[in-house]
């Protein structure tokens, strides 16, 4: 991620629709694992500038880490636990968390292998413990965004599923996230974008911007209702892939 692109989120990931909503959800995931147990060991792998960290830290003990000196330069202004790691080649340990979040993560370049790092997660989980992931969707989505936020890929739930039942994983949870904006987002990335581009030049930055006060209410409420579906149901389309996936007890 670029340098300018962690001082965008750390400024707009309190009240941006996109975080608030994508933070709500795993929240309430969290909160259904808080009533299992008295108090949860929680990493997020991937931490960016630790703000789920912030919002995670009121349901148990929790660690960030990332790669990113940058990044995690502003998880020490929010005076979080984070360490740092390159998620390729760090020991995570073995049964030491009772949930693991990873959101937009996998999808990077700096990413060598997501199936070798969703293994770290696996082993790294107690038995009974839970992953969270939110990963962007589909290939043909790739933009100028994806260059701003280093993709190497994009994923399809149906391959995401593959790959971590492979690994042992039971899924809880799986849905596309995003799908009443994904009309419009397809435009926009595949059209509007690339024109606009074209004639203005060729800016390499994310969609992460601030929209005015009151879209950004709409959007949000839309999406809070999208929520209450993912959280028994899965939406069959979308911009990301959400996923709660378990280790099994044995
Ligand atoms: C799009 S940001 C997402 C940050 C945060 N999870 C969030 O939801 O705002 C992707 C993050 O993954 C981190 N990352 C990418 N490759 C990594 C690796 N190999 N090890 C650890 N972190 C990595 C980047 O530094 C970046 O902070």
């Amino acid at each position: 991620v670029n340098k300018n692109e962690y001082r965008k989120m750390y400024d707009v990931e309190g009240s941006h629709w996109w975080y608030v909503a994508l933070h709500d959800l795993i929240l309430h995931f969290l909160k259904r694992e808080q009533n299992n147990k008295d108090y949860l060991n929680i990493l997020d792998a991937g931490c960016g500038t630790g703000r789920l960290c912030q919002l995670m830290s009121r349901c148990g003990n929790v660690s960030g880490c990332d790669i990113s000196e940058y990044a995690l330069k502003f998880c020490s202004e929010r005076k979080i636990h984070f360490f740092y790691a390159d998620l390729n080649i760090v020991d995570l340990g073995n049964g030491r968390y009772d949930v693991i979040t990873s959101i937009d993560v996998l999808y990077h370049k700096a990413i060598k292998d997501d199936s070798v790092v969703l293994k770290k997660f696996f082993d790294a989980l107690k038995p009974g413990g839970v992953l969270m992931l939110n990963l962007p969707a589909y290939n043909f989505l790739k933009s100028a965004h994806d260059i701003a936020v280093h993709t190497e890929r994009r994923y399809t739930k149906s391959g995401l599923l593959h790959t971590l039942n492979t690994l042992g994983f039971i899924i809880e949870n799986a849905s596309y996230r995003v799908c009443f904006l994904f009309p419009f987002i397809v435009c926009y990335r595949l059209i509007l974008r690339p024109f606009l581009n074209r004639r203005y030049g060729n800016e390499v930055t994310s969609d992460v911007k601030m929209p005015p006060g009151v879209i950004n209410k709409l959007l949000l409420w839309i999406n809070k209702i999208e929520n209450y579906f993912i959280e028994s149901f899965s939406i069959p389309f979308g911009t990301s892939v959400f996923v709660v996936a378990r280790k099994p007890l044995v």
